[in-house]
C-alpha cells in the first residue's frame, strides 16, 4: 500500500517508519527543508530508541523516503495521514488546528483517485468533519473518505508501542475507509492479538483525549496521595502497590513524582477542558487535574529547598532534566519549573542528563552542564534526581559520598529504597515517604 505521512514530528516519523516496516511504501512529507535534508542523510532529529535503525533499514529497502513536496507524495497514495502538530493555542489553551487545516487544503489540491485521509494528530471532536468539509469545498469531485486514527505511542518506547499496541482505534464512516485501515495495520490485524475498535470519527477523537486525561488523572491522584502519605506517615510505594493490585484499578501509571510533563498530557488535558466547556459539558475533574499538576511542579522546588535547609549560594547537582527517560524532549518538563525556582532562591545548578542537555541548554540559562554524573555531583551540597534514567538507578554511593560536600539525596522519582540510603550514609528525601537520616 502507498502511504503519505504529512508531518515528520515525533508521531509522523515514528508512524511512517513503522508503517514502512510493515511493508508499505511510505513517503514522509515536511515543509521544513533542513529537517528533510537531515532525514535523507539518515540524521534523525529526535532521540527515540531504535528509530535510527528502523529508518535506515526501511530507507535502504526503498520503502521509506522523505520530501518537502506534498504534491509529489499525495496523488499516488491510497492513505494520507495528517500527523502535524496541534499545539496549545496561545492565550486560551484550545488545540491550534491551523496546521491540520492547512495540510487538509494542500492534500485536497493533490487528490487524484480514491484516497483515505486520516487524522493522526490529536484533534478535538469534530475536526475530521471539518477536514472533510475543507477537502470537499476545494475539490468537490474528489473521491475520498476522512478517518480518525489516534496514536497512543509513548516517547521512549514508541516503536514497541506501535508494533505491539494495546488497541487500534479507527473512526470511519464507510466500509471502504475501514478496509484501507485494516490493510494498513494488516500484520496486527492478522495476529489476532490486537483489539480493533471501529467507531465513529467523533468517538475516536474523544477516545484519544479521554485516554490521556484519564492517565493524567491517575498520576495526579497518586501524587495527591503521596502528599497525604508525607503528612500521615504512610508509604506511597505500598499504597500504589496495594491499590494497583486491584484489577479494576491496575498498577500502571501509579508512580508518584514531580508531576506529569511532556508534549501530550499538559496540552491534551488543557484542550479537553476547553473542548468540554465549549460543548457545555465542563469537566471539573480534569480542570482540577490541570490545576493540581501545575501547582505540584511549582511546589517541588520548595521541597528541595527545605531538604537542603535553604539553597542560597549552595551548589545543587541535578540528575535528569527531560520530562521522562529515554527521550531528549524537554517540553513541559518539571525541571523547567524547578530549576529556575532554585536559581531564584540563590542556588548554583550543576546538571547532567544523558540526552537532554542540548535542548535543555536553550531553555535553562545559567545552568552549568556536566559531562557525567560524577562531574555534576563533585563538591555539590546535595543531589536531586529529577528524571529516572536507568544510569541513575545504580549509582556508586561510596564514590558519590566522597565527591559530595554533604551526603544528601532528594529523589523525586522514588528510585531508591530509604533503608539502603541510610545504610549508604545518606540523608534521603523522596516522594510520599518519610525522610530518613543515617
Ligand atoms: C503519553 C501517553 O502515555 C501515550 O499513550 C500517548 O500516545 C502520548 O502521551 C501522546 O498523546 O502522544 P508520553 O507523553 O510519551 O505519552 O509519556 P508518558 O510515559 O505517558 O509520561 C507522561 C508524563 O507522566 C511524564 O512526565 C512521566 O514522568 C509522568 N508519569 C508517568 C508519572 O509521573 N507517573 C507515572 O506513573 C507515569
Amino acid at each position: 500500500m502507498r502511504v503519505a505521512m504529512i508531518g515528520t514530528g515525533y508521531v509522523g516519523l515514528v508512524s511512517g517508519a513503522c508503517f514502512s516496516n510493515f511493508g508499505h511504501h511510505v513517503v514522509c512529507v515536511d515543509k521544513d527543508g533542513d529537517k528533510i535534508e537531515r532525514l535523507k542523510k539518515g540524521d534523525i532529529p529526535i532521540f527515540e530508541p531504535g528509530l535510527n535503525r528502523l529508518v535506515a533499514d526501511n530507507v535502504a529497502s526503498g520503502r521509506l523516503s522523505f520530501t518537502t513536496d506534498l504534491t509529489s507524495a499525495v496523488p499516488d497514495a491510497e492513505a494520507v495521514f495528517i500527523a502535524v502538530g496541534t499545539p496549545s493555542r496561545r492565550g486560551d489553551g484550545f488545540a491550534d488546528l491551523s496546521y491540520v487545516y492547512d495540510a487538509a487544503s494542500e492534500i485536497a489540491d493533490s487528490l487524484k483517485s480514491y484516497t483515505v485521509v486520516i487524522t493522526k494528530s490529536t484533534v478535538p471532536v469534530g475536526t475530521s468533519n471539518k477536514v472533510e468539509q475543507i477537502i470537499r469545498q476545494r475539490q468537490p469531485g474528489a473521491e475520498f473518505d476522512v478517518a480518525s486514527n489516534p496514536e497512543f505511542l509513548r516517547e521512549g518506547s514508541a516503536i514497541e508501542d506501535f508494533q505491539r499496541p494495546d488497541r487500534i482505534v479507527v473512526g470511519a464512516d464507510t466500509d471502504r475507509a475501514r478496509n484501507v485501515l485494516r490493510a494498513l495495520y494488516r500484520p496486527l490485524f492478522l495476529n489476532d492479538k490486537t483489539p480493533f475498535v471501529f467507531t465513529s470519527r467523533e468517538t475516536s477523537e474523544l477516545i484519544k483525549y479521554a485516554s490521556n486525561a484519564f492517565l493524567a488523572m491517575k498520576i495526579t491522584f497518586i501524587n495527591e496521595m503521596a502528599d497525604l502519605c508525607e503528612k500521615s506517615g504512610a508509604d506511597i510505594q505500598d499504597v500504589s502497590r496495594g491499590i494497583g493490585l486491584d484489577g479494576r484499578i491496575g498498577s500502571k501509571f501509579l508512580n508518584a513524582g514531580p508531576g506529569y510533563g511532556g508534549s501530550c498530557f499538559p496540552k491534551d488535558t488543557l484542550a479537553l477542558v476547553r473542548l468540554a466547556a465549549e460543548f457545555g459539558a465542563p469537566s471539573r475533574l480534569i480542570e482540577s487535574v490541570v490545576d493540581v499538576n501545575d501547582n505540584r511542579k511549582k511546589r517541588m522546588a520548595e521541597k528541595i529547598i527545605d531538604a537542603f535547609g535553604g539553597v542560597k549560594d549552595k551548589t545543587v547537582a541535578i540528575l535528569g532534566v527531560t520530562f521522562k527517560p529515554n527521550t531528549d524532549d524537554m517540553r513541559d518538563s518539571p525541571s523547567l519549573d524547578i530549576i529556575p525556582a532554585l536559581q531564584a532562591a540563590g542556588a548554583i545548578i550543576r546538571a547532567f542528563d544523558p540526552e537532554g542537555m542540548v535542548e535543555a541548554g536553550k531553555m535553562l540559562p545559567g545552568v552549568v552542564w556536566a559531562k557525567n554524573t560524577f562531574e555534576a555531583v563533585s563538591k555539590a551540597d546535595g543531589v536531586v534526581i529529577l528524571t529516572e534514567w536507568n544510569e541513575f538507578r545504580a549509582l556508586d554511593f561510596t564514590l558519590l559520598k566522597s565527591l559530595l560536600r554533604r551526603a544528601l539525596l532528594v529523589d523525586l522519582r522514588n528510585i531508591y529504597n530509604p533503608r539502603d540510603m541510610v545504610e549508604a550514609g545518606f540523608e534521603y528525601h523522596s516522594v510520599g515517604r518519610s525522610s530518613v537520616k543515617p
